[in-house]
């Protein structure tokens, strides 16, 4: 076993690279020239990606890839995808072409309230600590005008700081309940920083209030947080059509389609073993684009799916229906999304994915991501009801599985003409690869012994 290290962050990048190697690799010249090989040679970007986080070594790559095709509210997107999984931005890029034949998607953004509380802990009588609020509630956004002064000028700031007893769930627990509009920022440094002064504010204000008794005054601040819960920062997103017109290659019966189609919904709908797995590929979309935008993308998954179980149960968050011959297919979520702060004007690739998207603002990237999300789960839904995902899934993993096997380009693109015709399977992969091999040996020593 390895022994614990001092003051590691304080190594420099190559002294750190040397631990690592020395500590935990047999083959220590191999690792680290992995671990090189993925450095940026312009050093000035590779000083930026190692300031992200502490203790960088190296950088990890994901694909980026664009899902052209999608008419959202009558604009033409090319939708940027930052994902590692093989069928997701060709799916994406299937269902925006389904959908631009078909009307395109229709995107509305509902509210963009977001949430911030500070935790406290008060054992005193409940009717003191509400006469101290009411009075230190005009303090408490005085206070922080120093942090939300831009924001305000931006159209943005605090809109209400309510107290929540909570007292019936966790003895003596209250809390500070904020309410923010952050415009085209995620915000949540923003919201933090207004909160933590809002904790200090209260903290002191409690000291010297006159209607507390000497034990009231020392209430407890436990913690002063965001909340990443937003179901008030919700975006619509739905696609419809006539029955009729959602005739396509896979689909021959459009009618029955359409009603398994419902029938698959509902079934997310009752069922959290499927609601989760339904939700999981909703996330592939979602999550791509989040990160491509350089969006928090643990922040949206962790708010999207307590949505999922607003309920007391977790279910589907698309939704379908048919009346009056029309196909409706919809889904409402919160994204607590930014476009401006962060990594979006820093990350060169954040910046780019952006432009891509015509710079939008945060409702517009909002409107776009739901759509990604809803589109992503379009395509799921159509291949598990129709042809089922495996085939489409296993010919998109097929590179992967030539990759791991070695083979030339050459070989790639026989591969990839035989599997058009035939079941991908790990066996037959490696089958038809060596079939060829030896074929193509075979026929260069049919050459050679005939002296060509
Ligand atoms: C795979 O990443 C996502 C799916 O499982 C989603 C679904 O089942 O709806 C295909």
């Amino acid at each position: 076993m390895s022994k614990p290290i001092e003051g590691f962050s304080k190594l420099s990048k190559s002294e750190k690279i040397d631990w690592i190697v020395n500590t935990y690799f047999a083959d220590k010249e191999t690792a680290k020239t992995i671990l090189k090989q993925y450095w940026n040679e312009n050093s000035a970007l590779q000083q930026l990606h190692d300031e992200f986080v502490e203790n960088t070594i190296t950088n990890y790559y994901l694909p980026f890839g664009v899902a052209p095709n999608f008419l959202i509210n009558g604009k033409l997107y090319t939708i940027p995808m930052a994902i590692e999984e093989s069928s997701v931005v060709a799916a994406a890029s299937k269902a925006a072409k389904f959908w631009l034949d078909r009307g395109g998607f229709k995107a509305e953004v509902i509210s963009t309230t977001k949430i911030g509380q500070v935790h406290f802990m008060y054992h005193g009588i409940h009717e003191n600590l509400k006469r101290f609020f009411e009075e230190i509630k005009p303090r408490l956004f005085a206070d922080t005008e120093f942090i939300t002064y831009n924001m305000q000028k931006r159209g943005g700031g605090i809109l209400d700081i309510q107290l929540m007893d909570k007292t019936d769930k966790l003895s003596g627990y209250y809390q500070l309940h904020a309410t923010f509009e952050t415009q085209n920022a995620m915000g949540a440094n923003f919201i933090n920083s207004c909160l933590e002064q809002f904790a200090k504010t209260f903290k002191s204000e409690a000291q010297r209030f006159d209607g507390f008794t000497e034990d009231e005054k020392n209430l407890q601040i436990v913690m002063s947080i965001l909340s990443n819960y937003v179901p008030d920062c919700l975006v619509r997103a739905e696609v419809n059509c006539k029955i009729e017109d959602l005739n396509d290659d896979d689909i021959t019966d459009v009618g029955e389609f359409a009603q398994k189609f419902i029938q698959a919904i509902e079934i997310a709908e009752i069922e959290p073993y499927r609601a989760v797995t339904h939700n999981k590929g909703i996330m592939n979309g979602i999550d791509a684009v989040v990160l491509a935008t350089g969006n928090d993308f643990r922040a949206v998954e962790a708010g999207v799916h307590a949505y999922a179980a607003k309920n007391g149960q977790y279910t589907s968050l698309t939704h379908a229906e048919i009346k009056d011959g029309i196909f409706r297919f919809w889904m409402e979520i919160p994204l607590a999304l930014g476009t401006v702060g962060g990594l979006t004007s820093l990350h060169p690739l954040v910046k780019l994915a952006l432009e891509m998207l015509n710079n939008p603002t945060a409702k517009e990237l909002m409107q776009i991501v739901a759509v990604a999300g809803l589109a992503q789960n379009f395509a799921a839904v159509k291949s598990l009801t129709t042809t089922g995902i495996q085939e489409g899934h296993m010919k998109m993993h097929l590179m992967n599985m030539l990759n791991q096997l070695n083979a030339t380009n050459e070989e790639k693109i026989h591969m990839v003409d035989y599997f058009k015709t035939h079941v991908v399977t790990h066996h037959a992969v490696e089958e038809a690869l060596l079939a060829f091999r030896i074929k193509n040996v075979d026929t260069q020593n049919h050459l050679s012994d005939s002296g060509i």
